[in-house]
Formats: C-alpha cells, sequence, structure tokens
C-alpha cells in the first residue's frame, strides 16, 4: 500500500528550537568526512524548514554552531565557513519564495568579513515584515555569553540612566539577550545525547523538550511532524494544578 504523506499539525504562535546534532557520527557511520556530515546537515536544513512554515510555527531557532565548537579543528570549522556561505548563496530564494525571515544571531566574527557580508544580505533581503515564519540560526552562540553579554548592557543603561533597578524584568531581560525569541515552547535535540549544549538557556525554563536518537543527516520531515504533533498533545501546566 502506498505510504500516505502525514499532514503536519497547525501551530500557529509556537516557537520551536533544533539541536541539530550528531553530522560527526553521520559522516563516520558511512566513512565520509566530516565536512561531508555538515553538507548533510545543511540538506536537511531546507526540508525541516519547509515543514516548518508548513506548520505555521511563529519561529524556528536552529542551533548551527555554539561557542564551545570554536575549540574544533580549524580544517572543520573552514568547512562549516564554506557550507554557510553556499547554503545562504542556494537557499535564500528559496525562503524569500517561502516568505521565510532569516535572522542569524552569536558572535560569528571570528569566521571572517565573507560570512558577515552573506549573513547581513540575507537578512536584509529576507526582512519580511509579515514572515510566514521567522528562521534563526545560532551561529557562534553560547547561552551563558548571551545572559552575560545582556547583564553588562543592564549595567551600562542603568549607569547612565537609561532604566533604573526597576525597571529590570522578566520582560527586559529578554529584550537585552542576543536570541531573536522569548518564550520557547518546543526544543528538539537529534544525535541522542540528553544535553542542552550551552543552548538557550533564560528561554528553556517552560519549553518541552524531545531527545531523538537519529543523527541529523538521517532526520526527516516525517519525525519531525511527529514530533510536532507529540508537541500537541502534550498538556502544559506551567505550575498550575489542573486536576
Ligand atoms: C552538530 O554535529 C553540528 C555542529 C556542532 C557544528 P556534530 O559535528 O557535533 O556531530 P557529532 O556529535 O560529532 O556526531
Ligand atoms: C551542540 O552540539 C551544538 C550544535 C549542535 C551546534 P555539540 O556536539 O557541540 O555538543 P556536545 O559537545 O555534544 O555537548
Ligand atoms: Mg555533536
Amino acid at each position: 500500500m502506498a505510504k500516505t504523506k502525514q499532514s503536519s499539525p497547525n501551530l500557529p504562535g509556537i516557537n520551536a528550537a533544533i539541536i541539530m546534532d550528531g553530522n560527526g557520527r553521520w559522516a563516520k557511520k558511512n566513512a565520509l568526512n566530516v565536512t561531508s556530515g555538515h553538507q548533510r546537515g545543511v540538506d536537511v536544513v531546507r526540508k525541516i524548514v519547509e515543514s516548518a512554515a508548513k506548520a505555521q510555527l511563529e519561529s524556528l531557532s536552529l542551533y548551527a554552531f555554539s561557542t564551545e565548537n570554536w575549540s574544533r579543528p580549524k580544517k572543520e570549522i573552514l568547512g562549516i565557513k564554506k557550507l554557510i556561505i553556499n547554503a545562504i548563496d542556494s537557499q535564500v530564494p528559496e525562503l524569500i519564495n517561502q516568505e521565510v525571515r532569516l535572522n542569524f544571531f552569536g558572535d560569528y566574527s571570528s569566521f571572517g568579513d565573507e560570512i558577515i557580508r552573506a549573513i547581513h544580505q540575507a537578512e536584509k533581503i529576507t526582512a519580511f515584515k509579515k514572515p510566514k515564519l521567522k528562521l534563526n540560526i545560532a551561529l557562534g552562540y553560547g547561552g551563558r555569553k548571551d545572559i552575560i553579554e545582556a547583564t553588562k548592557l543592564i549595567a551600562k543603561d542603568i549607569k547612565s540612566e537609561k532604566i533604573s533597578v526597576d525597571d529590570i524584568s522578566h520582560e527586559t531581560i529578554f529584550k537585552y539577550l542576543q536570541a531573536p525569541i522569548n518564550e520557547l515552547d518546543l526544543l528538539i535535540r537529534t544525535g541522542g545525547d540528553h544535553r542542552i549544549s550551552n543552548f538557550l538557556l533564560y528561554h528553556l525554563a517552560y519549553t518541552e523538550i524531545q531527545f531523538s536518537d537519529t543523527l541529523w543527516p538521517d532526520f526527516t520531515d516525517e519525525e519531525f511532524i511527529k514530533c510536532l504533533e507529540e508537541f500537541s498533545k502534550t498538556e502544559r501546566r506551567f505550575g498550575n494544578r489542573t486536576i
């Protein structure tokens, strides 16, 4: 019998994120170099973004490179840099068609001027006022660094009397953090490990977290839709008594 294509649940207003882990192990398993694993990872991103837009998510934030990943071999980092530049080049026209707004966050300056220019240009030409999906890419991002930098900015603004100590609220902190989201509803981590690896620390307070053993290059839109379905069935209590 022919396989029927799953229809994705509609989740307007939902902010999801993915820790896309497992490229290296996938490459090793397939006797390929690590850059080929990252390349396959980029190919998967395209399909998942399409599914996220179909599901009407508000935003999808993808962890592409962490502050800790700078300690990887130079060759791997150079490979990732080239892949990102190529991916921007080849995927931005599709993002424009789908009315997806692209936004990078993190400190990616060490990747060099070429990538900075490509990112700024891509952000400019996808800056839809009412995008169908906000696609946020964490590049050179670390949750701790984000909190540290936000704290410094708040301290400076208090010192210059732009804000007062009493202005510091939950919302103020979101405003000062670099990650372009507030509440995070769903986080998926592929690759079998059960950790956060310094991703969106402040935003994770009430996030539903799902772990998949699938290595990121093997992750499919079908599995992504299953994650969204499971999320939509979850009762979120936020500390309340509901029975
Ligand atoms: C995730 O895949 C991508 C990045 C961290 C850049 P990995 O490269 O961490 O893959 P594994 O965990 O070694 O399999
Ligand atoms: C998390 O994966 C970072 C990204 C997916 C970009 P890592 O492979 O860097 O995390 P650890 O080292 O397993 O914690
Ligand atoms: Mg990893």
